[in-house]
């Protein structure tokens, strides 16, 4: 678990694989006077990721990390997280699984968002399956993570009702809507505010 010590914001580091727009919402919260923390860096595995513009935009230090060899890649992310005094990690679109041993050296630090009412559509194609299971309702989910995809201790989830003409791409259009409004919402709430 991460505390907060008197008013020292506590410093994020945000993993992103493409479009990164919840990485820009949480960069948003971040500077508002009531959010406990700042984001000091954007790590991605995918160097053409869209959302490492907003590096640029907001002046945030940004690293990309080949993860064809996962083991070497974690290993020098584990440096600079250290280096920079990282103390939680937000996965925003992260579409890499981390290691068991990565995962344990952070343990109880690492949040992830998942665009669906976890634990039912874990993994990918989230949308396509909701829609394929005529499901009434979808949404999201911000949890901790842990060595199981999908699977750590939810903090809190939206609802999101499914429309009878969905497709994958419109219900995801509104379930981002959501994920936007739920990380802020989560982080105040693992911080007790
Ligand atoms: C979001 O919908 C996020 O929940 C999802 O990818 C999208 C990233 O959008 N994550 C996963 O599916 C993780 N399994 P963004 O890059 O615009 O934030």
């Amino acid at each position: 678990m991460v505390k907060l010590i008197g008013k020292k914001k506590i410093k994020v580091a945000v993993f992103i694989s493409g479009t990164g727009s919840n990485l820009k919402s949480l960069i948003k919260f971040s500077k508002q006077k009531k959010s406990p923390i700042t984001i000091a860096l954007i790590l991605s595995d995918n160097k053409n990721a869209v959302g490492l513009k907003y590096g640029d935009v907001f002046k945030i230090k940004q690293k990309f990390f080949n993860f064809k060899n996962k083991t070497l890649a974690e290993k020098k992310i584990l440096k600079i997280l250290r280096n920079n005094k990282i103390n939680l990690i937000c996965l925003a679109g992260f579409m890499k699984i981390l290691s068991k041993t990565f995962i344990k050296k952070f343990r109880g630090k690492i949040l992830n968002i998942h665009p669906s009412l976890l634990p039912k559509f874990k993994g990918l194609n989230t949308h396509e399956k909701v829609i394929n299971n005529k499901e009434k309702y979808s949404g999201c989910t911000v949890h901790y993570v842990n060595s199981k995809l999908d699977s750590g201790k939810i903090i809190c989830q939206k609802k999101v009702k499914v429309k009878k003409n969905d497709t994958p791409i419109s219900l995801a259009k509104r379930v981002l809507i959501q994920e936007h409004k739920l990380y802020p919402k989560a982080i105040l709430k693992i911080f007790n505010l």
